[in-house]
């Protein structure tokens, strides 16, 4: 399929314009290999710590993408102080096979937020363009930020932060539509995202609340954005790419049948297994089953004798049985 769409963070070429969102416990190997083979422009690892990379956590390295997995792939990194990222990103920088790095500023969650990371780095825009500053000098390949639109609604400072971001010398910024204080609540303001966009002249990814190629589209076109991150909308739904630009180029786009959804949850769990071993790989695969049949007949039942099952045959067997 010819896209037309083309887009590029830094030296980097961007082939859809809806790339593939970090979820912390989902965006692994196996979940990034299989969106950005369904046609997703861009993914990006899990957040990374860069108190563990530089503390040489093998935990943390096997996170790193793989050698030779499809691409273009972000690593992304999560801290507070600018030496530590600067030497967390000139690891990842050597040592990981990827693309892009992208440097987290919007993790609301206190574990992250408490020690100054994550989305407390938006409390400071100018310690955050001097984060950005330090890492951006540091290393060769591009950077970019994810932020949120603000701490909370007394702060929105996206588009302050974004242009600082930009002067700092990031190749892209994304924007998810929300307050880190809304946490996961409310909706994504993306007229917010919009001002941010025209604001600067890098790329900027809005995010937040895309769950259909329509709602893609459409939220591409009136932001301005270079182009759009979808999360949640893409969990039990890898396929999401792929419609997207289906729709882009042809203007409607067709649905997985049942045999296809079953093929693909089996290759999904394969991998899982194979990177894992059975019983991580399954037990990690239970969170995946629960969003592939959200909302097919019986799924209730298929996910509780899923749930059950700890033998790689016997799960194969139900899905196989089901999907057939
Ligand atoms: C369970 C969960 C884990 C997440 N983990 C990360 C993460 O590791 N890094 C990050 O930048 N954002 C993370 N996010 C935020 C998403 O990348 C995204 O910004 C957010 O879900 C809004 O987009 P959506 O409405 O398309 O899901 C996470 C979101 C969820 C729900």
């Amino acid at each position: 399929m010819t896209i037309p769409f083309t887009a590029f963070i830094g030296g980097v070429r961007i082939n859809s314009p809806a790339v593939m969102a970090p979820i912390a416990g989902i965006t692994d190997r196996p979940f990034r290999r299989l969106v950005m083979e369904h046609g997703a422009g861009l993914c990006v690892t899990e957040l990374l710590s860069a108190n563990a990379i530089v503390r040489d956590s093998k935990k943390t390295f096997e996170m790193f993408p793989a050698p030779g997995e499809p691409g273009p792939v972000a690593v992304q990194v999560f801290g507070a102080e600018a030496g530590v990222m600067r030497d967390a990103c000139s690891i990842v920088e050597e040592r990981a096979p990827c693309d892009i790095i992208d440097l987290n500023f919007g993790c609301p969650v206190k574990k992250v937020a408490k020690t100054g990371a994550g989305a407390a780095m938006l409390k400071d825009v100018g310690n955050a363009a001097k984060v950005v500053e330090a890492v951006v000098g540091a290393v060769k390949k591009p950077v970019t930020v994810k932020i949120r639109i603000g701490w909370d609604f007394n702060s929105v400072n996206a588009v302050d932060m974004t242009m600082a971001a930009e002067e700092a010398g990031v190749a892209a910024v994304i924007i998810h539509g929300r307050t880190a204080s809304q946490g996961y609540s409310g909706k994504a303001d993306w007229d917010i995202i919009a001002k941010a966009a025209q604001a600067v002249k890098i790329p900027v990814i809005g995010n937040g609340d895309i769950v259909t190629p329509e709602m893609a589209l459409s939220r591409l076109k009136e932001s301005g954005c270079a182009m759009v991150m979808i999360g949640r909308g893409a969990l039990g739904k890898p396929w999401i790419f792929r419609q997207v630009n289906e729709m882009m180029s042809a203007g409607s786009y067709t649905h997985p049948s049942h045999q296809e959804i079953g093929k693909l949850i089996l290759r999904h769990l394969e991998m899982m297994v194979e990177l894992y071993g059975q019983s991580a790989g399954i037990r990690k695969m239970r969170a995946h089953f629960a969003y592939y049949i959200r909302g097919v007949k019986s799924g209730s039942r298929l996910r509780q004798e899923l749930n059950k099952a700890s033998e790689h045959e016997g799960v194969k067997r139900l899905i196989a049985e089901y999907f057939a």
